[in-house]
């Protein structure tokens, strides 16, 4: 930020942090939730996002571009409104959930969908920006990050210091690269970080994180290396169960790509007095269908 950059807040941040009661674990080990759902437009998008636009605002751009598999583009078409900007959305065909879009369609954000995978998308989106002069708004903008680091800051604020353990899904990697880097510019660089993904990625009904590959991988590597931790994959039958108990041990309903994050982690496997965050990266209504998607508990 300098003393030129606009302000462009919808609220976002300050996200509760629930102690998990009832999900069992073993003796001393203590789970904490992390609700971005509760940001503005859903997710964990947001904290971003308000940084990237107020930046974009900034240097004079009239339009910003995202490719995106629903949040960020809901997140994006609601800030670009609040800044008075164009948002342009680009899409994989049968990526986002209805939710995700009709938020964006409510923003007035122009819509792109492409034959293909996010990959694809992401790929469009770069060509589209480069030839509109808009600037692009996906996690590999550095403001992206600079915003979203401060959930890490959040953390420490409200646990009096850091976790011992931190896990969240992996789409992109984004998320996992901003965390990491708040707990290192807070003086905190050792923690085990637990990135999650789906096994299957290209087609995982988590939709959030049907991201075939990764743009983030190598800082997620170098993240990990640095503060300790280590990437886990799940299938579609291990997220179903996780969100079906976080909403129904601790009422708390997730879109299933935030599920990820307990669905790859044995709660007894922590030694007695481990203090473990998860990162609920998006609100349930954001994807209401998965309840009938998903497979039941077997
Ligand atoms: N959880 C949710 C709910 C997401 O929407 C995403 C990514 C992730 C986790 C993964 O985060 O990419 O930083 O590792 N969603 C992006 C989007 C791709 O377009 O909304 P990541």
């Amino acid at each position: 930020m300098s003393p030129s950059t606009p302000i462009v807040t919808l609220g976002e941040g300050s996200t509760p942090l629930l102690r998990a009661g009832r999900l069992s674990a073993g003796p001393g080990v203590e789970i904490w939730l992390k609700c971005e759902g509760a940001n503005p437009t859903g997710s964990f998008k947001d904290r971003g996002m308000a940084l990237a636009v107020a930046k974009a605002v900034e240097a004079g751009a009239r339009a910003i571009v995202c490719a995106s598999t629903g949040n960020t583009a809901a997140s994006a078409a609601a800030y670009a409104a609040r800044a008075g900007i164009e948002a342009i959305v680009v899409h994989a065909s049968g990526g986002p959930s209805s939710s995700k879009l009709a938020q964006v369609r409510a923003a007035g954000a122009r819509l792109i969908e492409v034959e293909g995978t996010f990959d694809d998308a992401f790929a469009a989106a770069e060509e589209l920006a480069q030839r509109e002069g808009a600037a692009v708004v996906n996690s590999t903008n550095p403001d992206r990050i600079e915003g979203q680091k401060t959930a890490a800051l959040e953390i420490i604020e409200q646990l009096g210091g850091p976790p011992d353990v931190l896990a969240l899904p992996y789409g992109g990697g984004g998320n996992t690269v901003a965390y990491a880097k708040g707990f290192l510019e807070a003086g905190f660089p050792r923690l085990e970080i637990i990135p999650v993904q789906a096994t299957d990625r290209a087609t995982t009904g988590a939709s959030a994180i049907r991201i075939p590959t990764p743009v983030h991988r190598a800082e997620v590597d170098e993240a990990l290396a640095l503060c300790g931790g280590a990437i886990v994959s799940v299938t579609d039958d291990e997220i179903a169960a996780a969100w079906r108990s976080l909403a129904q041990e601790e009422g708390i309903f997730c879109e299933p790509a935030s599920a990820a994050a307990l669905a790859g982690v044995d709660l007894w496997g922590f030694a007695e007095g481990t203090r473990a965050v998860f990162v609920l990266t998006g609100h349930g209504l954001k994807d209401p269908d998965a309840l009938d998607r998903l497979p039941e508990a077997s």
